[in-house]
């Protein structure tokens, strides 16, 4: 067997990873993520738990001799599902685990050289020996993630360009065979593959994998959305009045000018600077099934209160899960997208947010001009009045 996939020590650098694999090329890392913290993560059995309740989306996947007859139901499930599922040749899938499962978000700070601002999910499988979701291709990026057990991984060297999938399977399995290497992971591996790029894994020894999903939106998806933001401000959605039109324009003729005045007209929309704010809030809108859009949360903290938590020391943290989105902002400074809402913040503000974004804990040691000015304060309290930020335990 000719093994191209490429296996690598430790993660790629940034530049490695994006000059190199992004979109492009698969890889594992062996042992990219060690034992113990894996073990910290959600186990098999809290998985099932999760998949007893309503809000979770679980599917159950039986893989069969012939592929025709594989089997795809969806949760909640119960104690019964499991007595009869048996030993063999099945899988259980639940997303979005890091809502319900914190410290399995923790694993994303792994992730870091990727664009977190794109994370989608972390999917979680329990697969028992032989369980698989047979030969498939995503539309985003995963990172396959290895925690207990074994499995071994196909992964194609290209991008399938014209997909066709098994006729009656409410499933999508590729028909067709691919090209591709294959590796087995063990506990703390990671194998990269790009969006389209086929793959399969099969269970040799009952496993869990957690797939880290990075997943950009449609152009319809940017276009929708973006003319929703218009339409809630009736200065940015103004009506077309067919300014400076002459007799080009008669009848039934578009001449090339109005074609032309209408094109610029929405290039300007998307050049401005709305649309820069309209951004960060777009990709950080919460999917999370506790939070509403930018929600504050129960038991809120006043100035004073929260003032002195960390004038005695308190740190601050942002959870893996809370979703940034940061880019500079052409009037100055930068502006910081959370749960829909953005902020035009002084770049004196971007060592803390830097802080924030890589997980790290403040408090007035680890960021000793946390007191240096009120409005810094304030800003704080209003993430952490919308769940943004926790106190570190
Ligand atoms: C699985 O864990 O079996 C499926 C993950 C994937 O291929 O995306
Ligand atoms: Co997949």
């Amino acid at each position: 067997m000719s093994n191209k996939l490429v296996i690598l020590d430790t993660m790629p650098s940034p530049s490695e990873f994006y000059g190199t694999y992004w979109n492009r090329r698969p890889f594992v890392v062996r042992g990219a993520i060690s034992e113990v913290e894996m073990s910290g993560l959600i186990t098999a059995d809290e998985l099932a738990g999760l998949s007893m309740e309503e809000t979770p989306r679980s599917r159950m996947v039986k893989t069969a001799g012939e592929l025709q007859d594989w089997k795809c139901r969806f949760g909640p499930f119960t104690e019964e599902d499991y007595e009869t599922a048996g030993d063999r040749d099945w899988s259980l899938l639940i997303q979005n685990v890091e809502q319900f499962h914190p410290d399995t978000a923790t694993l994303l700070r792994h992730f870091n050289f990727a664009p977190r601002w794109l994370m989608d999910d972390i999917m979680v499988s329990f697969s028992a020996k032989g369980g698989s979701v047979g030969p498939h291709i995503d539309s985003y990026h995963v990172f396959l993630t290895q925690g207990e057990g074994k499995r071994r991984w196909k992964v194609g060297r290209e991008a399938v360009e014209e997909e066709v999938y098994i006729k009656g399977v409410d499933l999508k399995v590729l028909e067709q065979a691919f090209e591709g290497d294959e590796v087995e992971m063990t506990c703390g591996d990671v194998l990269y593959v790009p969006p389209k790029f086929a793959h399969e894994g099969v269970t040799l020894e009952s496993a869990l994998t957690f797939s880290v999903g990075f997943l950009g939106p449609k152009t319809s998806e940017l276009f929708s959305a973006y003319s929703q933001y218009l339409s809630e401000f009736e200065d940015l959605d103004q009506r077309y009045v067919g300014e400076g039109l002459n007799t080009d324009s008669s009848g039934f003729t578009l001449s090339e000018g109005a074609v032309s005045d209408i094109r610029t007209s929405l290039e300007a929309h998307l050049k401005s600077d709305y649309f820069t704010q309209w951004l960060v809030e777009f990709f950080t809108e919460s999917s999370h099934e506790d939070f509403g859009s930018y929600s504050k949360r129960e038991e809120m903290l006043y100035d004073d209160e929260f003032e002195g938590e960390l004038q005695e020391g308190a740190s601050l943290i942002k959870p893996e899960y809370v979703k940034f989105a940061i880019t500079t902002s052409r009037s100055g400074g930068f502006c910081l997208g959370f749960d829909s809402q953005s902020f035009t913040l002084d770049e004196r503000l971007f060592p803390l947010i830097h802080m924030f974004m890589k997980e790290e804990v403040v408090n007035s040691k680890s960021y000793p001009d946390l007191f240096a000015e009120p409005a810094y304060l304030e800003f704080l309290l209003e993430l952490y009045n919308h769940q943004a930020l926790e106190f570190a335990e």
